[in-house]
């Protein structure tokens, strides 16, 4: 693709308390971010767009086309999908994707990293030893290295895309994701720093990836 916009959801009411995993829905403040998400991409397309037709005229080879529909990926959990509400289901080839979603804590979902070292402090402290290769307990519960394994299709489907496409996921999600696209080595993912109502735009250009970052201030 030509630009792979990648963010976070908007802040959810979990956010708030500092829970992690469950299924939330956004705070005010993070459904005022899914809004001006959807206005800034709308924008961007629209210089890409000029941009774009100026690249054409000068150097378009015979039956050359490229695919205009931007993609707009959520995972499948309340509040990514609350965050692109207000993307005109017209204008975007919109889809939610069970891979998509937050890492998975097993027993430890919907408490805070307070309420972990309280009542797992063994768990916790695992966890602080080697948070790439620790896999949450409790059925389904994942480690960094299951939501790579996990993230792999998507990636490949990724790389294979010509259009526009914009990503909405989760913390965990997005480490990876971003890390893969700036060939971050994997040790190094599970301590990125990826802030909420940060927008990332990454470019893959023939003599590298060149990333933007956007942060919305109120
Ligand atoms: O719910 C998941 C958290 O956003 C994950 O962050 O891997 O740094 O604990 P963490």
């Amino acid at each position: 693709p030509r630009c792979i916009w990648l963010t976070r959801h908007g802040e959810s009411i979990d956010n708030l308390v500092g829970k992690i995993g469950g299924d939330a829905p956004l705070s005010a403040r993070g459904k005022r971010y899914g809004a001006c998400l959807s206005r800034f991409i709308k924008y961007q397309r629209e210089e890409n767009e000029v941009l774009r037709q100026k690249e054409e005229e000068l150097e378009t080879p015979i039956n050359y086309r490229r695919d205009r529909t931007v993609a707009v990926w959520t995972s499948m959990l309340t509040r990514t999908k609350e965050t692109v509400e207000e993307f005109d289901p017209n204008e975007y080839d919109i889809k939610h994707i069970r891979f998509l979603n937050e890492i998975y804590a097993g027993i430890c979902e919907g408490l805070s990293y307070n309420q972990i070292e309280q009542l797992y402090p063994e768990e916790f402290e695992s966890r602080r030893e080697n948070k790439l290769f620790y896999r949450y307990p409790g059925m389904g519960g994942e480690s960094y290295l299951d939501v790579i394994q996990r993230l792999n299709p998507l990636i490949i489907e990724l790389e294979r895309m010509t259009s526009d496409l914009v990503i909405v996921t989760h913390r965990v999600v997005l480490r990876i994701l971003l890390g893969y696209l700036m060939d971050i080595d994997r040790s190094k993912m599970p301590e990125m720093e990826v802030q909420l109502h940060t927008l990332y735009c990454v470019e893959p250009k023939p003599h590298g990836t060149v990333v933007r970052k956007f942060k919305w201030v109120e």
